[in-house]
Order: structure tokens, then sequence, then C-alpha cells
């Protein structure tokens, strides 16, 4: 028998450092943060005959913070926009991967919002599989994620991004979603896909957030032809990633590949000074990286804009010893750092790790 109700929780993430190397297979130093995305699941026909072979089973997805719907047979999702394409990708990715499903009502609710470089669309997708998963699953109610190849969970919520939704993103968000645990961060190694659990330890310092103002979507901003001009320099350079690049032969390259390059090599080699930073409970290093980070974004990268520019002054005039652009950029939020007793600018919100992706009480 599925079972007839299911519930998942799944956070949202900050990247401390390591910023568009995640498909350069570089490093990164996420964190889970505590607000996330929550999906409530009831199977609508219990018990089973709306199996995932079952020709009339449907998904009926409602979006509560929007108050919009979405229906769809189980068996052949149409394409669509918007929310509604995570929704439609991520079932007919479990599908195709295998995973039993059941006709279900899906409620969705959560406090990150979409657009705001703290990766809700990973949030959405990793909660939708975790609930999905359970409620069509016949073993022993799971208390856990145990059993669950991870890795292979966040490659197939890549795809609802890369095929369903247009972003050429990379695992970042996904990995920082199902491993995040409570006052973690997490060096990710993309090349090999180990993941370094390391304590995020702020002696009293804080990580606060500034909203820009101005919402992003990877599939319609710069992001994949960021994504392109890497390829490019790969091929220029004849290597397999900018993991494998030499600082000194990226010299060759004709602009703005140069700076692509640059900016890969130099966020790596600032994520494990980062790492290295926290493990010495030097936070003012820390700072210092973070404004490294985001010149490098700006203007090598160029994924900044006037507002992200604004919001990044903001936050400096209050005090943070580092301030920097955290996502993909073309907009999103700034994350700062400040020292005891110093205040983020008002609108700004605290962060802090919290836990990753589980399932809830249903
Ligand atoms: C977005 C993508 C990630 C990553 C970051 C940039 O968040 O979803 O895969 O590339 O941008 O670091």
């Amino acid at each position: 028998m599925a079972r007839e109700r299911s519930a998942a929780f799944a956070p949202g993430r900050v990247n401390l450092i390591g910023e568009h190397t995640d498909y350069n297979l570089g490093l990164a130093l996420p964190f889970a943060i505590t607000e996330g995305v929550t999906v409530h699941a009831q199977a609508i026909e219990p018990g089973g005959q709306g199996g995932a072979t079952s020709a009339q089973a449907s998904i009926e997805a409602h979006a509560r913070d929007l108050d919009e719907h979405d229906e769809f047979p189980l068996a052949a999702p149409a394409r669509v926009e918007g929310w509604r394409a995570f929704v439609r990708g991520v079932v007919a990715e479990l599908a195709r991967a295998g995973f039993p499903l059941v006709g279900a009502r899906l409620q969705i609710s959560g406090q990150v919002p979409p657009g705001s470089g703290l990766s809700s669309s990973a949030a959405l997708e990793v909660a939708l599989c975790l609930a999905l998963i359970e409620l069509g699953s016949t073993g022993p109610p799971a208390r856990t994620r145990d059993g669950l190849d991870r890795i292979a969970l966040a490659r197939l919520c890549a795809r609802v991004e890369n095929e369903w939704v247009g972003a050429q993103t990379g695992l970042l968000d996904q990995l920082a979603c199902l491993y995040g645990a409570v006052d973690t961060a997490l060096c990710i190694d993309f090349r090999s896909l180990e993941i370094q659990p390391v304590a995020l330890e702020l002696h009293g310092w804080r990580l606060a957030v500034l909203d820009s103002g101005e919402r992003h979507a990877h599939a319609s901003s710069g992001y994949n032809q960021r994504r392109a001009e890497c390829a490019q320099a790969c091929e220029l350079l004849d290597v397999p990633s900018l993991r494998e690049a030499d600082e000194c032969a990226i010299a060759v390259l004709p602009d703005p590949l140069r700076r692509r390059a640059a900016h890969v090599i130099g966020e790596n080699r600032r994520v494990r000074q980062a790492v290295a930073a926290l493990s010495a409970g030097d936070l003012p290093a820390l700072g210092r990286l973070l404004d490294a980070s985001h010149a490098s974004l700006r203007d090598h990268y160029e994924v900044s804009t006037p507002a992200v520019e604004a919001t990044v002054r903001r936050i400096r005039a209050a005090g943070a010893v580092g301030a920097r652009l955290v996502g993909g950029g073309f907009g999103g939020i700034v994350l700062g750092l400040f020292a005891p007793g110093v205040s983020p600018p008002d609108g700004a919100r605290g962060v802090r790790p919290g836990a990753g992706a589980h399932l809830l009480d249903a």
C-alpha cells in the first residue's frame, strides 16, 4: 500500500563563497539556511489505482503563497513556464528515474522569495522529490533520507532546471539543500563530489542578507551565456574543465574569456582560503575574501548590476567587514559579514546554517 499523506521540508541556501565554480568543477562553500519550502502531499487515490501506470492519475498542485493552481496528468506532464515547470519537471524526472508515483494533491508553501538568490528553486525541487517519493513508496514509513542517493537526487533536480526550466545551472544549490546541517557549511568539490562539513563558528559575528529588490531568472539572465563562455575557454585551452586550467595559460585567451577564467581560478583559491580563515577563527580575513569575491564577480565575471552595487554600498556603509552578491547574480541578495556590536542595515535579515532537507510528520 502506498501512503495516504507525506510532507517534506527543503531549505534555501546561502553560498558563503565559491560562485560560478560548480559547473566549472571547482569548489564552493555554501550552507543550508533555516528558511525553505514545505510540500504537503495527499494521495488522490490512496492505496494506488492512481499508480504511475494509470492513465487517469493526475497531480494537482497549489502554490499557497501565490494562490495559484496547476493540474496535469501524472503520466504525461506537458511543458509550461514559471513555478509549474518545476513541479511538472520533478514529476516527469522522478517517473523517468523509475520512482513509483501516485496521483497526488500538493500544497506548496515557503519563506524563500523566488529569484532572490537564496535558491528557492532547489528548495522547491528537493521538497517535491522527497514528498512524492515518500508518498509513492510502499516500505515502512521513512523517518530520514537514508537509502536515497542524495547525489543522484541532486542530479535529477538539476535536470529539472536544465531541461524543464531552461537554466543550465550546476549542482551547488541542490547539494547544499540536501547535505546542509545545523551550524555547518559544506566545502563541496564539484570534480570529485566530495562534501566536507566545515564548522561555521562565527564567535559573535553575524551574517546577514539584504535584498537588492531585483529579481532574476537564470533561464533569461546572462547565466547560460557565462556557462557557454567557460566552455569556450576550455576548448581554446584544451582542458576538460576550468579546474584544470593553468593560471599562466589563460593569458592567451581573448577577452572576456580570460576574465571569466581568471574569476573561476581565483574563486577556487578563495574558497580554500575561506575554509582556512574559518578554521583559524579569523573572521576579518573571511570578510576580505567576500570583498575580493564580489570584486571578481563584478569586474571579471560581470554578473553584478547597479541595484546590486547600491545594495553592496548600503551594507558596507552599515559597517560590514565584507560583502558580496550571492548566487548567479543579475540581481538577488547581497551577503554581509558584521562584527559583534555592528548592526546590519534596515531591511537586512540574519541568516544561519540550518538542517538539510527532511521529511516531516504528515
Ligand atoms: C545559481 C546556480 C548554481 C550556481 C550559482 C552560481 O545559484 O543555480 O548552480 O552556478 O548560481 O555560483
